[in-house]
Formats: structure tokens, C-alpha cells, sequence
């Protein structure tokens, strides 16, 4: 058995596949098994420098399952905002608490509170990942289509933060990754690199292309996310348009596998990125996936802490 404890997560790209699939074993086994007193007297830091609502929840609430407690630390509220660097409140923080997470912009902070946090730093969202997301995306998928290896996955829209984890994430499990954006939009480019790289020893593949109906075609899942994402809002009307064609509907759909399950890391814009009829349509998992932030939030606790 891997241990993880003591350990950062940033991205994925620091792990292997084999630590991965503990982690899903884990959030299997606390989905069944949800209260105990694995975390007694442990305290979480929760930095916040944008919204969110299924992060701070799932991690708060998980933490309390497992018998410790969550701090909520809005990046407004504390000294960070005004000022005081990322390495003194890493260094205070860790004196304090047992594990830290940050939702940011530039990964750079995350990097950086990891490098001067003597307890393990876990990225609940920045500009460029979003790890604990994924791990709750590909747990969805476990459960909807009963394997990984082989699952043909599909990710229409931003090539954002979103899709750089669940690329990266897919294709180390030896999963067949799609991504189809428009121009312009695509994911980092040393990140393709690296979810290429992924595929040469996990089996799997990865495909970028401007054409979603190309993409979809005998998809198992597929996915999206918002076209402008938190501190893009000035962007938004130039993204709406730009993004005409990359919407996911029942006309998408219907080039997919007839057992497409849909998924999308909420929030959610009805009628931008997805029609109504898709996100609350039956072949729609967004719920499960949003209630699985839980259940993964738990496994990387527990994994990093004890
Ligand atoms: N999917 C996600 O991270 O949601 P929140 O922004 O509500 O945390
Ligand atoms: N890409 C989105 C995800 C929100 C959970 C954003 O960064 O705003």
C-alpha cells in the first residue's frame, strides 16, 4: 500500500496512476463508510480567493465527518489580502493546522505556499488546474461506466483549468481523451505535451480538435465547463461568441455513444455551454459528480493527513 502522507497536491502530474487508484479506493470505501474519527483533533485551512460553493462545502463537511475541522479563511478577511506574502502565512498557517487548501489565480501561489507550508497544500482551484475536481470526475465515471481503461472521454469547450486536470488525470488512467475547443482556446500547450506523454505508458490516447462533432462521435462521456471562468468575466461576451458551435445539446449528443453520460464540474450556465435538456436531461451524472467532491475530498484528506 502507497502512502501519501505529508504530501502536496498541486496537480496530478506529481502522482502515479497506482496512487491514484488508491485514492479512488478510499473515496469508494468512505462513500459507503462515511463517519469516523479518522481526522480527530485535525484542522483544515481553507484559503479563499474566489467564490465557491461545492469546494468549500464538500471539504468542510468532510472534514468534520472524519471527526476534525475546517477553518474558512476568505483571502479578503485575512492579512494575505493586504498584503503579508504567501511564504510568512504559510509558515504561520502551518504552526496552527494540520493541512492547508487554497482556491487562487495563478498556480504560482499554490507552488509557493506548498514550498514554504510544512504541511501538506492542497489546490482547490487555480488558473491553470483543478485537481480535486477531477478526481471526483473520474470516480463518476468508475461508477457510470463500471471501468477506465479504454473510455472514450470527451471534453468540449475551454481548454481552462477544468479540462488541463481532467486531461491529464484521463490519460493517465488509460483513458481515450478527446478535447475539442476553438481556436484559440486550447490547452496549455507543455500540458498537452505532458498528457501525450501520459498516454505512451498507460495505453491511452489524446486528440485535440476544432470540430465537436468529429470529437463526440462514439463518446462515453462527455463533458464541459463554463466558457468564461472566475476572472474572465470581461471576456464573457467575446467568449459567447466565440464558443458558437462548442455548445453540447441533444443534436451533439446524438453523434455519441447511445450510453453517453454527461458531465459538467458546476456551476453551470443554461442554454451557453449546455441546453437544459442535457444537464437535466437522463443522460446527465452532473449531481453525482457534484456529490463525489465529497467522497474524493475525504480519500485526499485522509491519504495526506494520517
Ligand atoms: N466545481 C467546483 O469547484 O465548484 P465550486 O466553484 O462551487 O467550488
Ligand atoms: N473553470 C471554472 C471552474 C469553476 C469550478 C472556473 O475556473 O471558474
Amino acid at each position: 500500500k502507497v502512502s501519501l502522507k505529508g504530501r502536496d497536491l498541486v496537480t496530478w502530474l506529481d502522482y502515479t496512476a497506482e496512487e491514484v487508484h488508491e485514492l479512488l479506493s478510499l473515496a469508494q470505501y468512505l462513500k459507503e463508510n462515511p463517519y469516523s474519527k479518522s481526522l480527530e483533533g485535525k484542522t483544515l485551512g481553507m484559503i479563499f480567493e474566489k467564490s465557491s460553493t461545492r469546494t468549500r462545502v464538500s471539504f468542510e463537511a468532510g472534514m468534520l465527518q472524519l471527526g476534525g475541522h475546517a477553518i474558512y479563511l476568505n483571502s479578503r478577511d485575512i492579512q494575505l489580502g493586504r498584503g503579508e506574502s504567501i511564504a510568512d502565512t504559510a509558515r504561520v498557517l502551518s504552526s496552527y493546522v494540520d493541512g492547508i487548501m487554497i482556491r487562487t489565480f495563478e498556480t504560482e501561489k499554490v507552488t509557493q505556499l506548498a514550498e514554504y507550508a510544512s504541511v501538506p497544500v492542497i489546490n482547490g482551484l487555480c488558473d491553470t488546474y483543478h485537481p480535486c475536481q477531477a478526481l471526483a470526475d473520474v470516480l463518476t465515471i468508475l461508477e457510470t461506466k463500471g471501468t477506465l481503461k479504454g473510455v472514450k472521454v470527451v471534453y468540449i469547450g475551454d481548454g481552462n483549468n477544468v479540462a488541463h486536470s481532467f486531461m491529464i488525470l484521463c490519460a493517465m488512467l488509460g483513458m481515450e481523451v478527446v478535447v475539442s475547443c476553438p481556436e484559440g482556446y486550447e490547452p496549455k500547450e507543455d500540458i498537452i505535451g505532458k498528457t501525450v506523454d501520459l498516454t505512451v505508458e498507460s495505453g491511452g490516447s489524446f486528440t485535440l480538435t476544432h470540430d465537436p462533432n468529429e470529437a463526440v462521435k462514439g463518446a462515453d462521456v462527455v463533458y464541459t465547463d463554463v466558457w468564461a471562468s472566475m476572472g474572465q468575466e470581461e471576456e464573457a461576451f467575446k467568449r459567447l461568441q466565440d464558443f458558437k458551435g462548442y455548445q453540447v445539446n441533444e443534436e451533439l449528443l446524438s453523434h455519441a455513444s447511445p450510453n453517453v453520460t454527461f458531465l459538467h464540474c458546476l456551476p453551470a450556465h443554461r442554454e451557453e455551454e449546455v441546453t437544459a435538456a442535457v444537464i437535466d436531461g437522463p443522460c446527465s451524472a452532473v449531481f453525482q459528480q457534484a456529490e463525489n467532491r465529497l467522497h474524493v475530498q475525504k480519500a485526499i484528506l485522509q491519504s495526506l493527513f494520517i
